[in-house]
């Protein structure tokens, strides 16, 4: 055996001679690994007493940086500064590499390398506005010409605004040259073709990709651009441009990536003959085709649709690029995607806000018997502002040219949800505004025309619990279905809300908060506006945190929901109920005759197979003291003992109703939705049956239950068929 090894093993070590020669070693000039800077001196506070260990507190996730220290200037956050710097060493190699990423200043936030005290190499990180990433990248300098000479390093932080920091790790004398980086590296277009498909892979260094017509930048986004085979293809939607020539620039583009010649220009999705059909994609949950989405924002019902705007990145797996995506639907249940509605621009990414239709044109941007259809979003730069954009045909949006329409209160405000106030014929906006000592308040604001707001009152709070984080939304509910009898309501993010009174300018809450939907990964809920009066309905879309790893596209949203107020012992309380227009995807029904159901009985499910499954049962526990559903794997059970749900083991109190309980089981491919208690109780699941498990059961523990109804629906896709798929078309 020895022998005929020998020669493979010499012929190794051979061929790896001319790569490693072990006189080329690698010089660690720092990898910032200890505990102190060691010999490097510090000055002022940005750079603290140490390497930093990742990401510090208020910093987006830092990564790129090798071990577990690194050079990070953001103790304090941006508003410090100082100065790092080595102590002299001998350059010794052809190479200097380093990692590096934070602030792109040349002056302010760098990294500088200096002879006899004079700069002869300057290094930044990417980011010059607001968005961006934290990641450090690979970058080096040659300095083969300074052979010999001895040198130092000073890592500045002079900056005290957005991006006002540096990041640097890793910095290596070596031999090898590393892959060089191409700055600002382009190809053109002529555009014939609706989309650029970037190539994507998840992790990958973000990039800043630039989109230039006529030389002016009109798309710019951060995007972990597949260095050689991606994970998926984004579509950049270039149509506006068609018959130009158009320019995409890369910033940083390592020489041997083939992120810029693979891209694809086609009328098409890139590897999308299955839209629609992924093995993830939530067949009656509305999901973006492409990338990642969270909050519904602008929902409206206008000129006979229903428009759901959302935060989307259209560019990655993860959040980030924050555009509004647009879809829209006649029946709340088929969605159609139509791009892109609102670009991040100069005034930052476009964050979460809402739609009003301007029935009376009060802020002049309709036309002759058009009602504009009003945009009011935030503008996450630094300051983070409010801006509207307008539309009268519920496609083509343009941002009004006086924007911002309300200054910055504090950094960070967010999330303006417009409503009109018909007794004081004045708009409303409810804005969420953190003060100081980080104090979650919400501001409403008044307007008579959309354009010119002034602040009304502030909410700090209900009984003295300071709780609104995030996505306001205020709305009047009747009571028990009394239109005569209205409360208004105040939610957040987080589902919690406040019922009450509002005089138009203060909103007064009845109680202390109280908690909204009882389940998990629920966020951001939003409620249409302009729904007809003849319809009167509420409804309300949620983010559903559904994770599709493997998947093109990320998230996805809540079937809707009809909201109510519901009297009961403790006063009005909020209720949720599935759109009933979801009944169109029931595409096999079967009910069982009423039944009494024992730990004996068999399980009458059995024999029945769903994939998208819409379960119904009423049932009166009676001396029982469990029943079990089972749905592809899920288990939801009701513990009567307890009066509570128990969804895959997640508790939630849902009380009997005059001695019954009444479920409504949603399953689709990425979650479920469990309504019970007469809608008391919502709970909605991230959850992935087994594709394979396509079984239903019921089953009754300790006693006898007396089922009133029972009934299963199986549904179809609210998708279109593979065969009239739009392909992005
Ligand atoms: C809630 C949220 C909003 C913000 C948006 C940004 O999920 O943080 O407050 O506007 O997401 O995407």
């Amino acid at each position: 055996m020895t022998h005929r090894l020998l020669p493979l093993a010499l012929l190794g070590v051979l061929w790896l001679v001319p790569t490693r020669s072990p006189a080329a070693s690698d010089l660690v000039v720092a990898d910032f690994e200890g505990a102190t800077y060691g010999a490097w001196t510090v000055t002022g506070e940005a750079f603290g007493t140490g390497p930093a260990q990742g990401t510090l507190p208020g910093q987006m996730r830092v990564d790129g940086f090798e071990g577990k220290g690194l050079v990070n200037s953001f103790h304090g956050g941006d508003g410090t500064t100082g100065t790092l710097t080595s102590p002299t060493f001998r350059l010794e190699r052809p190479y200097l590499r380093f990692l590096i990423g934070g602030g792109k200043d040349v002056e302010r936030t760098c990294l500088k390398l200096l002879i006899g005290g004079k700069v002869v190499r300057v290094a930044t990180g990417p980011n010059d506005k607001p968005g961006g990433a934290e990641t450090l990248a690979p970058e080096f300098w040659d300095v083969t010409e300074l052979a010999g000479r001895d040198a130092v390093l000073q890592i500045v932080d002079q900056a005290t605004g957005g991006w006002g920091h540096i990041n640097v790790d890793h910095i290596v004398q070596t031999d090898r040259r590393p892959p060089g980086v191409i700055t600002n590296a382009t190809r053109e277009f002529v555009v014939r073709q609706r989309y650029l498909n970037l190539p994507i892979r998840n992790g990958a260094p973000k990039r800043v990709v630039t989109l230039l017509a006529d030389g002016v930048t009109v798309v710019r986004n951060d995007v972990e651009l597949a260095p050689g085979t991606p994970d998926f293809w984004a579509p950049m939607d270039v149509g506006g441009w068609r018959g130009k020539t158009v320019t995409l620039q890369v910033d940083r583009l390592p020489e041997d990536s083939t992120a810029l010649s693979s891209l694809v220009v086609s009328d098409a999705i890139q590897g999308a003959d299955d839209l629609y059909r992924e093995p993830l994609r939530g067949q009656f949950h509305f999901s973006s085709r492409r990338g990642w989405n969270n909050d519904p924002n602008g929902l409206v019902y206008f000129n006979g649709e229903y428009h759901l705007f959302y935060q989307h990145n259209p560019y990655g797996w993860g959040w980030g690029n924050m555009h509004w995506g647009h879809a829209v639907s006649r029946d709340l249940v088929h969605w159609e995607e139509l791009g892109d509605k609102l670009l991040p621009d100069d005034m930052g990414p476009m964050f979460s806000g809402s739609a009003v239709v301007d029935w009376n044109n009060t802020s002049g941007l309709g036309k002759e018997g058009q009602p504009p259809l009003v945009l009011i979003y935030t503008a996450a730069g630094d300051p983070t502002v409010q801006g509207i954009a307008s539309s009268t045909d519920g496609r083509t949006f343009t941002k009004y040219a006086g924007n911002p329409v309300l200054k910055q209160i504090t950094g960070g405000n967010r999330d303006p949800k417009v409503l009109w106030h018909e007794p004081t014929k004045k708009w409303v906006m409810v804005l969420y505004v953190t003060l100081a000592g980080g104090k979650h308040t919400v501001h409403f604001f008044t307007s008579p025309n959309l354009i010119n707001w002034s602040l009304a009152s502030v909410t700090e709070g209900v009984a003295g619990t300071p709780y609104l984080y995030e996505c306001p939304d205020f709305f009047e509910l009747p009571v028990d279905g009394d239109a005569t009898n209205r409360k208004w309501v105040l939610t957040a993010a987080n589902s919690e809300y406040a019922v009450g009174t509002f005089d138009g300018t203060t909103f007064r809450p009845e109680h202390s908060r109280l908690p909204g939907h009882r389940g998990r990964g629920f966020y951001a809920a939003q409620t249409f506006s302009d729904i007809p009066a003849k319809d009167g309905r509420r409804i309300q879309i949620g983010w559903f945190q559904t994770e599709t790893k493997g998947m093109p596209f990320n998230q996805s949203m809540t079937v809707p929901l009809e909201l109510g107020l519901m009297t009961t012992a403790e006063g009005p309380r909020m209720t949720f109920a599935p759109v009933r227009e979801l009944g169109v995807l029931r595409s096999r029904t079967h009910g069982w005759p009423a039944q009494n159901l024992t730990a004996a009985s068999p399980n009458p499910l059995a024999g029945w197979q769903a994939e998208l499954v819409e379960l119904r049962a009423e049932f009166e526990p009676g001396d029982a003291t469990e029943v079990v559903f089972g749905v592809r794997g899920a288990t939801v059970a009701y513990d009567v003992v307890r009066q509570e749900l128990v969804v895959n083991g997640h508790r939630a109190p849902a009380p009997l109703r005059q001695g019954r309980q009444a479920l409504t089981l949603l399953v689709d491919r990425t979650g479920l939705e469990v309504f019970a208690s007469d809608g008391l109780t919502y709970v909605p699941m991230p959850y992935q049956p087994d594709a394979r498990d396509l079984s239903l059961s019921v089953a009754v523990r300790g006693g006898t239950a007396r089922f009133n109804t029972l009934t299963v629906h199986e549904l179809s896709s609210a998708w279109p068929k593979a065969a009239d798929s739009p392909k992005g078309l």
